[in-house]
């Protein structure tokens, strides 16, 4: 009895591992959170593709749910999905630390994730700073941590991740273009300047799938840029060596 944190890839029902796919395979209860990433696929493909029945776990039945997961997972195998990685930007632990603290067996099978899938990029992983998400604006008009993560991560040289808001259940991804717009309007930005027309960003649309696109270029150009469907991230540059700045020309 036993309960499993799957991570299920970026792209598409293939995209769990062979060890993972095992495991959903001979569980009782199948749960996928599905309300801080998006796949290209439908649940029915992922049904279809592990032979079983998949319930959706929305923010509340996940917060709230947590308890009546880890009691299921007390009698029977339970398997909760995660799109991208278990523990990658999201808040998985919360349901780990449940289940060691009811003593319930708990086993994790990794896969992969925005936060590494950001490599084929060409910026070295490890010189990124604190990662950071752009909220919608209409949810908060006073906005400023990204803006500050920004400005202390470039001081230090560091390039930055920026993390787009969705609401997946009311279909709603930020786009590259709109969370641009949202970096520059930020108020602290207006004095300081730190973000300019001219300045080099990279947006990143659908990082794992086979239409994925990286597109580097100034504020200005990428504005405008059509990235397609979601989902979407943005990055902005710190300081670069020359094989990253190499790397860049590639997506111009
Ligand atoms: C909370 S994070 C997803 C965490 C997920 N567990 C993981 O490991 O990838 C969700 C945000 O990451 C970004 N993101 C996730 N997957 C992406 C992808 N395949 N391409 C571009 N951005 C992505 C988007 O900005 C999205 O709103």
């Amino acid at each position: 009895m036993t309960l499993y944190l799957i991570g299920i890839g970026l792209a598409d029902e293939k995209d769990i591992s062979v060890k993972g796919l095992e495991i959903v395979k001979k569980c009782d209860r199948v749960y996928l959170e599905s309300y801080t990433s998006l796949l290209q696929c439908s649940v029915s493909d992922l049904e279809e593709f592990y032979g079983k029945k998949i319930i959706i776990a929305d923010r509340e039945m996940s917060e709230q749910g947590d308890e009546k997961i880890i009691a299921e997972a007390a009698e029977k195998d339970v398997a909760f999905l995660i799109i991208g990685d278990v523990f990658s930007a999201t808040t998985h632990v919360q349901l780990f630390k449940l289940a060691k603290e009811n003593n319930v067996k708990v086993e994790v099978v990794n896969n992969a994730s925005v936060l590494t899938a950001v490599g084929v990029v060409g910026l070295e992983l490890y010189k990124y700073g604190k990662v950071t998400s752009i909220p919608f604006i209409e949810d908060h008009p006073k906005l400023e941590t990204p803006y500050n993560v920004y400005h202390e991560n470039l001081s230090l040289g560091l390039h930055t991740l920026f993390l787009l808001d969705l609401k997946p259940f009311e279909e709603k991804f930020m786009a590259v273009n709109s969370a641009l717009e949202i970096l520059e309007g930020i108020e602290a930005q207006k004095k300081e300047g730190l973000i300019s027309e001219e300045m080099l960003v990279v947006g990143c649309a659908r990082l794992g799938c086979d239409d994925f696109i990286v597109k580097a270029g100034s504020l200005k150009e990428l504005k405008k840029f059509d990235f397609g469907g979601p989902l979407h991230c943005l990055i902005i540059p710190g300081k670069m060596h020359f094989i990253e700045e190499e790397m860049l020309e590639l997506w111009k």
